[in-house]
């Protein structure tokens, strides 16, 4: 196979019937054998939703869930934020912790899923990009509830990733999101502000959000 896009859809296809639906991002991380050219969520930059919000705001503790090949994570670490990031597989861990060998990130292997208790903190960002749109609706489901209790008083809930149009007919992975499913995802935490956007080089099919919630209420989650 020669298509990024075609292994990915071939691997998450194999993997959706069995026990371990995920085990493909590690399949294809592995496969790509540090050649990045192989991830096609990776192009070596921070999102740009991501570097949008951050100006003005000042540094603290930041989660990055997910984290794949580690762009946001060390953009978040050069910007003066305290990172952990994790992802699910540990090919893309390791191979983003000697990417950026050069940063103080705390690189983790680790299933939002199920997370180790010192993941559990009060983090004064938690962010999380194409995640839950890459994952099976039931996981997604689950795995969405599992941010919100992460953030710290007064911290953020950020959220990036496709929006779904009206019309939308895409065969995922990704899956973009609906408005009902993205304001679920930080419900508990206060109101939604929510962007959307189409980039310069997304075609005209492409949708974005980004959403932020700030936790208002006292933490009891
Ligand atoms: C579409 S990629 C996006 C990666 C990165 N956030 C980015 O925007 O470049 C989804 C990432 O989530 C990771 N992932 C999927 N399920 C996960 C889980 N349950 N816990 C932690 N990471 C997970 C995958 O390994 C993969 O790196």
């Amino acid at each position: 196979m020669d298509n990024p896009r075609e292994l990915l859809l071939s691997l998450s296809d194999a993997a959706a019937g069995t026990d371990n639906p995920l085990s493909w991002f590690e399949d294809l991380y592995s496969r790509a054998n540090r050649d990045d050219s192989w991830i096609p969520w990776s192009d070596g930059n921070p999102n740009p939703l991501l570097v949008d919000w951050v100006i003005g705001q000042p540094a603290g503790k930041a989660l990055v869930v997910g984290s794949g090949l580690g762009e946001d994570a060390a953009f978040l670490e050069k910007k003066g934020w305290q990172v952990t990031a994790f992802d699910i597989s540990e090919t893309a861990i390791k191979w983003s912790s000697d990417r950026y060998s050069h940063t103080s990130v705390s690189w983790m292997v680790a299933d939002l899923l199920n997370l180790p208790p010192e993941l559990c903190g009060d983090f004064d960002l938690v962010l999380e990009v194409h995640i839950l749109q890459a994952m099976p609706v039931e996981l997604r489901k689950i795995a969405s509830q599992k941010l919100a209790p992460l953030v710290s008083e007064n911290g953020f809930l950020v959220c990036i990733g496709r929006y779904a149009t009206e019309d939308d007919l895409t065969i995922g992975p990704p899956w973009p999101l609906s408005y009902s499913f993205i304001e679920s995802i930080g419900a508990s935490l206060g109101e939604m502000s929510l962007k959307k956007i189409r980039l310069e080089s997304d075609d005209s099919s492409v949708s974005r959000y980004r959403a932020i919630w700030r936790r208002t209420k006292i933490k009891n989650d």
